[in-house]
């Protein structure tokens, strides 16, 4: 059985664009939450995990938001969205397990979760 918890797995998705989760498209139900947003939130520190292809992130950072970070562990859609958006800071962009992130390092306000299908890396298929 494929091991979703495999950065391999969902590697191979983007590569051959079957990708039959992806919107395509901000989710207007958090384009919404994010249009109510006050102003100061602008500022906060902002973890999208799983992003994919983040059209969340592209979202936030049109709208002058300065401090998103994005993570995923397939390095396809994260080459995609810097193509897309030459402008984004590189070091938000980060390829990597989620579960091996650094609390110390990694530190944030609030998280805006899309599909990421969080599993416990310790239940294996
Ligand atoms: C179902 S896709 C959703 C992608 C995006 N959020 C969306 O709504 O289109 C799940 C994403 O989570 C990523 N992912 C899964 N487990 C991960 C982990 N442990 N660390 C980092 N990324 C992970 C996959 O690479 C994939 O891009």
């Amino acid at each position: 059985m494929e091991n979703v918890n495999q950065a391999e797995f969902w590697q191979q998705r983007y590569e051959q664009d079957s990708i039959g989760w992806d919107m395509g498209q901000v989710s207007p139900p958090l384009k919404a939450y994010i249009d109510q947003l006050p102003e100061s939130a602008k500022e906060q520190a902002i973890l999208v995990p799983g992003a994919g292809n983040a059209y969340e992130v592209g979202y936030l950072h049109e709208q002058g938001f300065t401090n998103v970070t994005l993570v995923d562990f397939a390095s396809a859609p994260i080459a995609a969205f810097a193509e897309r958006y030459p402008n984004f800071p590189v070091e938000h962009l980060i390829c990597a397990d989620f579960f091996e992130l650094s609390p110390e390092q990694y530190q944030f306000d609030w998280v805006l979760e899309q599909t990421f299908f969080l599993c416990d890396k310790s239940i294996t298929p």
